[in-house]
């Protein structure tokens, strides 16, 4: 049994306890934002810095050094859980992430291959390893995954979408070979996330971004079991690491996502977080969900939407402040630390 963090406020509210302060962490503290990053990202690839504990070591510390932020999140990406299964990535710059050989036909995905996370995705194992070495329990380290819908998208599609409108058409066109990708997707995000935790991930959350790309409807029959699926293994094998889920432009679907077995429920800056915790309820940690554009916008923006967003969840058993998705890669970090400080003075 490892010590408990000395800055124990993360672990606390999700766990539903009430921390000294409010803790806030960011999605994508670590980028393109931050001078640091850039720097190292001039003299290497994102996935060279992915694959090299090292580095991904030295990125998941960036803003931990630079801002008093409640917790760390291993510097990786959901994508590269698609490599192994046989799938080839490359990030293009100006275009973002293209596989080469997307899934085309059902036969496509009888040549996926299962995954073995502790071989195959060992270098993202070791920074985790690395980086809570490096943190020295100063705060928790979260590690993470794409949930499965939200890696089909890509694994289909090949690339970004709008609206993955194709990947829609191709669910509904096969249904059966898609609960076959899923049930692959999902073992192989188990096994991961399992191997995240055995290797000291304090926390882990699930992103699944397009989700809210489906209706209600949709998402619990193409979507929804396959993620109750990983976080039911999960509350069984790995009980005391608090689970998180978020999924952007989801608030049609969290009456579904509330019944998942998760400690905490992350909304989009696009919810009205009063109306869903008294909707969805205690005893559900919430994170969230400031708008990340207020943060080009002006310190007054921040410090009226830190007040707000505070005040919108004050009937939360826990709050884990957070954007309402990733941090934008045009953010002034001051405006980072003048967020941050917001959140913990106005407690
Ligand atoms: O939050 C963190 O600080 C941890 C790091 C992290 C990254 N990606 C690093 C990254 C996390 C949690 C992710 C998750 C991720 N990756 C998601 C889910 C979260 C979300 O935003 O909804 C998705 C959809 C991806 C897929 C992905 N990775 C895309 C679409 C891109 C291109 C984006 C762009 O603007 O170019 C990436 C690349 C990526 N992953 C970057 C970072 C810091 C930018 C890479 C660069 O430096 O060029």
């Amino acid at each position: 049994m490892r010590d408990a963090p000395l800055n124990p406020a993360f672990l606390q509210a999700c766990r539903g306890e009430t921390p000294a302060h409010t803790p806030v962490w960011l999605m994508r503290q670590a980028g393109r934002y931050m001078a640091e990053y850039r720097a190292l990202r001039a003299k290497h690839s994102i996935l060279e810095m992915i694959k090299d504990p090292e580095k991904a070591t030295t990125v998941t510390l960036q803003p931990v050094n630079a801002f008093p932020v409640d917790a760390a999140i291993i510097f990786a990406d959901i994508l590269t859980l698609l490599e192994p299964m046989g799938l080839n990535l490359e990030f293009i710059s100006g275009k973002g992430p293209v596989f080469h050989n997307p899934i085309r036909d059902p036969a496509d995905i009888r040549a996926l291959k299962a995954i073995d996370a502790g071989r195959e995705l060992n270098f993202t194992l070791d920074a985790i390893r690395l980086s809570r070495e490096k943190l020295a329990n100063r705060i928790p380290l979260i590690g993470f995954s794409g949930a499965p819908y939200t890696l089909a998208c890509y694994a289909i599609e090949g690339a970004g979408s709008k609206d993955f409108d194709n990947v829609r058409a191709w669910m509904f066109a096969h249904p059966q070979a898609w609960a076959d990708l899923m049930d692959r997707l999902t073992d192989a995000v188990t096994d991961y996330l399992l191997a995240q935790i055995q290797a000291g991930a304090q926390a882990v959350q699930l992103f699944d971004s397009w989700a809210g790309s489906l209706s209600l409807a949709d998402y619990r029959r193409f979507a929804a079991p396959w993620s109750r699926r990983i976080f039911d293994t999960l509350a069984r094998e790995a009980p005391d690491v608090p689970r998180i889920h978020f999924s952007a432009n989801g608030g049609h679907l969290l009456e579904e996502i509330s019944t998942f077995p998760i400690s905490v429920l992350g909304l989009d800056w696009r919810v009205d977080a009063a109306a869903a915790v008294s909707k969805y309820g205690n005893p559900l940690a919430y994170q969230g969900n400031l708008d990340p554009a207020r943060l080009l916008a002006s310190d007054e923006a921040v410090r009226e939407g830190v007040a707000s967003v505070k005040a919108a969840f004050s009937g939360a058993q826990a709050h884990i402040f957070n954007l309402g998705h990733g941090v934008v890669k045009t953010t002034p970090p001051e405006r980072v630390k003048l967020l941050i400080d917001q959140v913990h003075a106005r407690d």
